[in-house]
């Protein structure tokens, strides 16, 4: 069932996105070698509830904190905690608000000074990657369009898509219908229509495109243990293109 958002939606939904990717500026601002990964997600806690919103991941099946901090060769879902963040490092953080009952839904991928220049490399076409799938976006236009876009961009440049996550529908739920597969085929799939809101969040690997989870049951990790990088947007579909709607400004 995929739930058609009127434009008064959309605007709350948009709410919700920004506070979301100012939440991102902010846990930037703050990321730094030494610093752990509990340290951020407490900052992006107070960040949230100060901005009179919920982080929707805390206690969204069972998961214990306010963001996933997933770092190198994690694709997803890392839990914050404990570890530290080292020089070099490929950190994504994904942040998701609730805010007035609309979700906002977005992920970036942020390098520690010293990164190696394969890391930068992964993450720079990790992030053209999720813009060429999001330009494909439109009403009328089928589903597939997306991946095959994604897919067709990093294969050749030796890179792997993550299967095993998609993206989805967004709006009064964290999760909706559709599902929306960074990998495919263009002409294939159902088409858009104006109103659906969607997220394009690819995972994309250095090696291999299959992951594992870990025994805490939430962590993904590559399974080569190669890098992966990620990047979200949270996208409203109109009649002649799209919509953005976890920008900062
Ligand atoms: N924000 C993630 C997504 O893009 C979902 C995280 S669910 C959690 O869909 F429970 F792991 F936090
Ligand atoms: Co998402
Ligand atoms: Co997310």
């Amino acid at each position: 069932m995929i739930y058609i958002k009127n434009n008064e939606e959309i605007e709350l939904i948009r709410q919700s996105g920004r506070l979301a990717a100012r939440t991102l500026n902010f846990a930037a601002s703050e990321l730094k070698p030494g610093v752990t990964t509990s340290f951020i997600d407490k900052l992006i806690h107070d960040f949230i509830r100060d901005h009179g919103a919920t982080p929707a991941t805390l206690g969204y099946r069972n998961y214990p904190a306010s963001s996933c901090i997933s770092i190198n060769e994690v694709v997803v879902h890392g839990i914050p905690g404990s570890n530290v963040v080292h020089e070099g490092d490929l950190v994504k953080i994904d942040v998701t608000t609730i805010l007035d009952g609309y979700f906002g839904d977005t992920t970036r991928s942020f390098l520690m000074d010293g990164a190696s220049l394969k890391a930068r490399a992964l993450v720079e076409a990790t992030e053209k990657a999720m813009h060429l799938g999001i330009q494909e976006i439109r009403n009328g236009a089928r589903l597939g369009n997306i991946g095959a876009a994604i897919q067709n961009y990093v294969e050749p440049l030796g890179y792997s898509v993550v299967r095993y996550f998609v993206g989805h529908g967004v709006g009064r739920e964290f999760h909706e219908d559709p599902s929306v597969p960074h990998f495919g085929k263009r002409g294939v799939g159902l088409r858009l229509k104006t109103g659906m809101v969607l997220t394009v969040e690819p995972m994309i690997n250095e090696g291999v495109s299959g992951v594992k989870i870990l025994k805490d049951n939430w962590t993904a990790i590559t399974a080569d243990s190669q890098l992966s990088a990620q990047f979200e947007h949270t996208v409203a579909v109109t009649p002649m293109g799209y919509d953005i709607l976890t920008l900062s400004d």
